[in-house]
């Protein structure tokens, strides 16, 4: 049961893969909260047909769109305004994708070609959708806007390879124009930097379960999951945080403030 948090918003959520996803687990609980939402995801994600249970569960339309694409943005955000019957007041980026981590060439020896595909499909689609948005006008004032990203942003994570620059970029695409879309529209952006979670993303990361299980005894609170994760979001979009902006927040159980912790070693 939900507290009404969402009520009367309506929203966007990008990146609902299958039931793993951190996309799925928020617009379940948006949806909980009240709120109204459109899901969207790549065309070729259409194809393995999970998403369409969760619109018919939800009761949420989807609009296929390929967030490299500006055709295909400025569509999703007009249908998405006739669907839901007025402006958004929310939106989660949670896109990410390495073509250098799958096709596992080492960071030393990367691909430039997949390198700009990577920077384009996991950070520079940010602010393609925030700039379309803007310019078509789609988010109501006070609107919030949230990006996922990791902790290697800033930190030395070897298998994350190119991703933790795609995440830098992120990061610091939510802060400039998080100032511009407050100056504008008093649009809040913001990054979640959530901790390693089991999905079809996090697992494309090579050993991937020594780096989960290291974080989660590392973490004081241990690994927040994708559905604490959810929860945090839900908190971000309500009218309970319109002040907080152009932040990257922690949502990783203490992972990034810790320098040892004894429970790594067993002790
Ligand atoms: N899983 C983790 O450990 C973890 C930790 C921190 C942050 N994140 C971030 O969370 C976000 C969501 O990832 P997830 O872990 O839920 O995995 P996921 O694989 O379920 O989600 C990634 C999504 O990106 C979508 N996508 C890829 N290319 C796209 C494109 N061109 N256009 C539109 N959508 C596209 C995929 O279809 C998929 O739905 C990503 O930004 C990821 O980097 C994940």
């Amino acid at each position: 049961m939900g507290n009404n948090l969402l009520k009367g918003k309506k929203g966007i959520i990008f990146g609902a893969l299958d039931d793993q996803s951190i996309a799925w687990k928020v617009a379940e609980k948006v949806v909980e909260e009240g709120g109204e939402i459109v899901l969207t995801n790549a065309p070729v994600a259409m194809r393995f047909g999970a998403i369409k249970e969760l619109g018919e569960r939800l009761n949420a339309e989807i609009i296929p769109a390929d967030a490299t694409s500006n055709d295909d943005l400025e569509n999703l955000l007009v249908k998405s305004e006739e669907i839901l019957g007025g402006k958004m007041d929310f939106m989660l980026h949670s896109i990410g994708m390495s073509l250098n981590v799958r096709k596992k060439r080492a960071y030393n020896d990367s691909n430039y070609d997949f390198m700009h595909k990577t920077f384009d499909i996991s950070a520079m689609s940010f602010h393609r959708l925030m700039q379309m948005a803007m310019k078509k006008d789609s988010m109501n004032e006070w609107g919030s806007i949230i990006g996922l990203t990791y902790i290697a942003a800033q930190r030395v994570f070897p298998d994350y390879g190119e991703m933790a620059e795609s995440k830098s970029l992120l990061e610091s695409f939510a802060r400039s124009f998080g100032y511009h879309y407050a100056k504008a529209k008093n649009v809040r952006v913001n990054t979640i930097s959530q901790s390693p979670t089991m999905t079809t993303a996090g697992s494309g990361v090579e050993g991937f379960q020594q780096f989960f299980d290291y974080s989660d005894r590392m973490s004081p609170l241990g690994n927040a999951s994708a559905e604490a994760c959810a929860n945090y979001c839900v908190a971000m979009f309500s009218d309970l945080t319109r002040m907080v902006t152009m932040q990257n927040l922690y949502h990783d159980g203490g992972f990034s403030k810790m320098g040892m912790n004894p429970d790594v070693f067993g002790m």
